[in-house]
């Protein structure tokens, strides 16, 4: 999808700013927040310093890119079955990527990769679906959104993992270009270890980019 930015956006120097290398392995999620709503938290796997090295934007935490959405499941959102239609998920899953992407970096975002989505189970007509997405990490000018979709049955709040997926949105101009994204700052081991995880999973998309 293409998240326009809003009328009052910050203001972002052009060019890249340095990035940490690490490794790790892969994430797991924690309790999400009200919708739409970031969180905060503490302890830096880089330091402010190296983030922010060079005169690109200032990197900016992983927690404020947190992005929660929540829908409920109507008949025409499902398929023949009586269970969600995967389309309709993939559609949740971009839109709530997207904001996060945004949230992050506050500029126009266009989904450029949509990956390893995984539906573990089934949502039904008349529950919740809760889509929540956050950025691993920031390149030059993509950002890996990952984005877990849980399906909450109305009554008893109960929860049970629905779709992960893993969506890569790049920032462009007015002209359609990438552009420079502030780089993340991941400050709890949650996102150090996702953010290293981040750096591989790139480097398995660039191997198999097509063309
Ligand atoms: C996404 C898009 C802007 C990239 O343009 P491009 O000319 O390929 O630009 P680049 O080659 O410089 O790539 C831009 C960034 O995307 C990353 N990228 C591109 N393809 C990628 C892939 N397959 N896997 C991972 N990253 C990829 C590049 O690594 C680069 O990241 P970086 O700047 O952080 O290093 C362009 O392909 C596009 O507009 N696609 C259509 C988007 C769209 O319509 N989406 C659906 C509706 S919104």
């Amino acid at each position: 999808m293409s998240a326009q930015a809003p009328a009052a956006q910050d203001a972002l120097p052009a060019s890249p700013a340095a990035q940490a290398a690490a490794e790790g392995d892969a994430a797991t999620d924690g309790e999400p927040p009200a919708r739409s709503a970031a969180a905060s938290a503490a302890a830096p796997a880089m330091s402010r310093p190296q983030a922010q090295a060079g005169a690109g934007p200032a990197a900016r935490p992983a927690s404020a890119s947190v992005v929660e959405t929540v829908n409920l499941v109507f008949p025409e959102d499902a398929n023949p079955k009586g269970t969600i239609f995967g389309g309709r998920v993939l559609q949740w899953v971009d839109m709530v990527g997207a904001m996060a992407a945004q949230r992050h970096c506050r500029q126009i975002v266009v989904t450029a990769v949509m990956d390893a989505v995984v539906f573990r189970a089934p949502i039904y007509v008349g529950e919740y679906a809760v889509a929540k997405a956050w950025v691993n990490r920031a390149w030059r000018s993509s950002m890996e959104v990952q984005v877990r979709v849980e399906a909450e049955a109305p009554l008893t709040g109960e929860r049970r993992l629905s779709t992960e997926a893993f969506l890569t949105f790049v920032a462009v101009d007015a002209q359609d270009r990438p552009t420079a994204v502030p780089p993340l700052l991941p400050e709890t081991p949650e996102e150090q270890e996702r953010y290293a995880a981040a750096e591989r999973r790139r480097a398995a998309r660039m191997a198999f980019r097509p063309g």
